[in-house]
């Protein structure tokens, strides 16, 4: 048994929140918003019709667009209300509760590993501290050998840039690109937010 996450800790005390997580993005897209600009980076990284695996997916957002885009899509959360919305929204592609600390997709009979994995919107900030270097460990292990991890989240929400690329490091993982925004901007001293490339460390 792992440490809860912090979403999961969230929804234990109030068990609307996804409800409320996945009209807030509706309404953003009936008013137009685009939010696909981390699923737009992804598929610029990849070959057509590459193995995606987004982590932390959510109701499918970034990982229902790369299916649109004719990826071949896993999406796996630890909320099961978020991934039936996902699996209603895109019902192509394979979505599972699962905790990233206990990720085993092999024993699970998804066994081929994945060109990329995608964890956005502030994933890696959510996750129980004491779980960070084994969830790094195992999307490490569920990597093609030339696949890329890419993670996205805020400064300043508890997870020192710092404290990741120390925790990438132990669990094998070396950094490729360090940015500022999902749209390629350089992080700079002043930045509040990382889009960190990262690969296994041969
Ligand atoms: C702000 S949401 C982002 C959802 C999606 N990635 C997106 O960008 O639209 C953060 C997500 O991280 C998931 N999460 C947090 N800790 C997790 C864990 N240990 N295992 C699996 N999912 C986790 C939450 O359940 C939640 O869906």
């Amino acid at each position: 048994m792992v440490d809860k996450s912090l979403w999961t800790q969230q929804i234990e005390r109030d068990p609307q929140h996804s409800h409320r997580y996945i009209q807030r993005f509706k309404d953003l897209a009936a008013a137009g918003n685009d939010l696909h600009g981390e699923a737009r980076l992804i598929d610029a990284m990849v070959g057509r019709e590459a193995r995606i695996l987004d982590a932390g997916c959510g109701p499918g957002r970034v990982g229902g667009e790369l299916a649109r885009r004719g990826h071949t899509v896993v999406g796996v959360d630890v909320d099961p209300v978020l991934i039936a919305e996902a699996a209603t929204q895109f019902p192509e592609s394979t979505w599972r509760v699962v905790d990233l600390a206990e990720l085993d997709l092999p024993a699970a009979g998804i066994a081929e590993p994945f060109d990329v994995i995608v964890a956005a919107g502030n994933v890696m900030a959510f996750l129980a501290p004491s779980t960070r270097r084994d969830v790094l460990a195992n999307l490490a292990a569920h990597l093609a050998a030339d696949g890329r991890l890419v993670v996205g989240f805020g400064a300043g929400r508890g997870y020192e840039v710092a404290d990741f690329l120390a925790d990438a490091a132990a669990a094998g993982l070396s950094i490729d690109l360090e940015l500022g925004t999902w749209d390629l901007r350089p992080r700079t001293a002043g930045s509040d937010f990382l889009v960190a490339v990262l690969s296994r460390r041969p």
